[in-house]
């Protein structure tokens, strides 16, 4: 059952209110409340990082405490809204990163309490200011809402609002929920139910939680196609965009499904649906360690995160080929006889996910023989695709939540395919939406760009094409027990390649200045390109392109000139000699027009030493799975050359975590 629209046009607006009761931020108010802000275009807030608490503990410690961890999701502005012990409503938002709300905080601390909400912004449209952070107020100050996501019919509601007289403070979509919730308040309803009421009224993607003047001790909250889990302590409960949040306090955690209120207080936690009955509840333990929430001595998330690598690629292989060499999913609704009648796998993904995708199809179609396609989750469903009910399609996820995907995934399932989804985070939509489940454990993932989840992808990936392999008997137990020892050799091969990493450090300072890198392979080598070029542009800024070598020829040639350093990922000479061959002409190629080659092969390959300007060695492995150990070179380089230039390595501009907005 989904939140519907109640069918009725008739507006709920019958009064403006316009005295402000509560203890608010006044610098805000003061300075936009006094002018209407003219709406020019849709102002939508996405990928939002959100908390509610309610308990004994000081409330603002734990909200401020838990937007530092959920950080990573956003942050270009935040907020906070606490309701004392007597019922009283105080909030405190700032522009800027969450230091800036620190310091305002410091200047000018709320009343202490014991419930309270926070909000770190992601702005899509409409800019991080003030007045357009969370929380939002209702006219009279009585209601403080916080919001991830869009509310697509907020120009009909805002409309509608401004009509009967309401005054906006702010260009956002989630300030049309305060003016609705009251309105729902003052029509009788308790909180929960105003919060059932407008949901009903709202198109699009939310998670909503507000509190209320005069209601001390209670946090309501909603989602649609949103993340929002539920932590639960003793005498204090959670709610948050992710375990993260919370994980300093409980581990015990509960799923919130789509179209759910929570109604939390300090002792209870009530879900309910669209009609306010009471849903079925699924608790989950939290496994994440938190040590990884830490930058344990490394100057960035991500430096720690390359660092990790070698433990999450063990991780994730630990326990998953039991003696009879069955690969173990975490969860499974799929029978041996689905597999068997598997015709085509689709991988969807997004991003450096979907890199991973593109290496998985090297290795399913080599090892099972199924065609494999891989698509960009964006497109998925707006080219149409040919599935049905024979088709595996493999949703790849380090979030959980990534809306493309999510939609991706929804749209395979109605046309009757089987789902099988790898994930990172346990609780998260996509694997609860997923016939089946295998979870990569890289552990929480902060810095924005994803390092260890991209390799614990790669070997989930190997994982289930083994498997595939297997069930369909297009493998013989000795081969599968083969690419499983070359798989469990993985974890110290990264460490070796972490090991001499200075070289690539010092290789960045020559480059920092540089206007554009490219990156070449060929086989899985393409998408490890692809991977390194993604890097260097999410974190360097950097003009950056991957490109398969072979292609070069055909066109991005022409961007080689004196100077430019080119990226080549050298395959084994082991096995596919010719592959090799072609790419060390390749090598050739790029440097005879004057690019500056920086080449990654594995150790012992002595064709290359003529044509590399930089030699980076790896350790020999077999082709497919290089791209675990040649992408690390790629990912200390970005970082460095982030980091020279002066730039944030974890929070880089423009980019969130979590993209939950399609
Ligand atoms: C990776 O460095 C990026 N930040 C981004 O491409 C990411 O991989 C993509 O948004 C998909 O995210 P997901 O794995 O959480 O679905």
């Amino acid at each position: 059952m989904r939140f519907g629209n109640n069918g009725s046009n008739r507006s709920h607006i019958s009064s403006v209110k316009t005295v402000r009761s509560v203890l608010t931020d006044t610098r805000t108010h003061r300075t936009h409340r006094t002018h209407r802000i003219r709406q020019t275009r849709p102002s939508l807030v996405a990928m939002c990082g959100i908390v509610g608490y309610a308990g004994q503990r000081p409330a603002i410690d734990v909200v401020v405490g838990a937007l530092r961890r959920l950080e990573y999701r956003g942050y270009d502005s935040a907020g906070v809204a606490l309701v004392g012990r007597a019922g009283t409503l105080s909030t405190m938002k700032r522009a800027g990163k969450l230091a800036v709300l620190d310091e305002a905080l410091a200047r000018s601390p709320l009343p202490e309490a014991g419930t309270g909400i926070g909000h770190t912004r992601w702005a899509t449209h409409g800019a991080p200011t003030d007045p357009n952070a969370h929380p939002h107020l209702d006219e009279s100050g009585t209601v403080a809402v916080i919001h991830n996501g869009i509310i697509e019919n907020f120009a009909v509601l805002r409309r509608e609002l401004e009509d009967s007289g309401v005054s906006m403070a702010s260009e956002t979509d989630t300030e049309v929920v305060a003016h609705l919730l009251a309105r729902s308040l003052s029509d009788g309803a308790d909180l929960a139910q105003a919060m059932r009421q407008v949901v009903g009224r709202l198109h699009g993607a939310f998670t909503l939680v507000a509190v209320r003047a005069g209601e001390p001790g209670r946090v309501v909250a909603a989602r649609r196609n949103s993340p929002l889990v539920v932590g639960l302590g003793e005498g204090e409960n959670f709610l948050a965009s992710d375990v993260s949040a919370f994980m300093d306090y409980t581990r015990t955690a509960l799923e919130v499904g789509d179209d759910t209120v929570v109604d939390l207080t300090a002792d209870q936690v009530v879900l309910t649906d669209p009609a306010g009955r009471p849903v079925p509840r699924r608790e989950f333990t939290v496994d994440w360690d938190l040590e990884a929430a830490e930058k344990g001595g490394h100057e960035y998330f991500m430096l720690k995160e390359i660092a990790e690598q070698p433990k999450a690629v063990a991780d994730t292989l630990l326990g998953r080929l039991g003696p009879d060499g069955r690969l173990v999913l975490d969860e499974m609704r799929l029978s041996e006889s689905e597999i068997r009648d598997i015709d085509k796998v689709v991988i969807t993904a997004c991003g450096t996910a979907f890199h991973a995708g593109l290496v998985a199809k090297y290795a399913i179609e080599h090892w099972t023989r199924i065609p494999c396609e891989v698509e960009m989750a964006s497109e998925f469903r707006y080219r149409d695709p040919i599935i049905d009910r024979q088709t595996l399609v493999v949703a790849i996820s380090q979030s959980g939540e990534t809306m493309d995907t999510l939609m991706a995934l929804r749209h395979a399932r109605e046309q009757g395919a089987r789902v099988l989804a790898i994930c990172n985070t346990n609780g998260s939509t996509i694997p609860r939406e997923s016939d089946a489940v295998l979870y990569t454990r890289a552990g929480l993932e902060i810095a924005v760009a994803s390092t260890k989840a991209f390799l614990t992808q790669l070997v989930a990936c190997y994982l289930v094409a083994l498997y595939l392999g297997q069930v369909r008997g297009t493998q013989w137990g000795d081969e599968v027990a083969a690419n499983v020892a070359a798989l469990s050799d993985l974890p110290a091969k990264v460490d070796r390649v972490l090991e001499t990493m200075q070289p690539v450090r010092e290789l960045a300072k020559d480059y920092a200045a540089a206007s554009s890198v490219l990156f070449l392979g060929r086989h899985v080598g393409y998408p490890t390109a692809l991977e390194g070029a993604l890097k260097l542009k999410e974190i360097a800024y950097m003009h950056a392109e991957g490109f398969p070598a072979g292609e070069l020829k055909h066109g991005p040639i022409a961007l080689v000139e004196a100077g430019v350093p080119v990226f080549v990922v050298v395959p084994s000479p082991r096995g596919r000699g010719s592959l090799h061959d072609k790419v060390v002409s390749n090598i050739q190629e790029v440097r005879a027009r004057g690019a500056l080659t920086v080449v990654i092969a594995e150790e012992g390959d002595d064709a290359v030493v003529p044509y590399a300007d930089h030699l980076v060695r790896i350790p020999a492995s077999p082709t497919l799975l290089q791209p675990v150990l040649a992408t690390v070179p790629l990912q200390v380089f970005a970082a460095e050359m982030a980091a020279l230039r002066g730039f944030d390595v974890d929070q880089p501009r423009n980019l969130a975590k979590s993209v939950t907005v399609e």
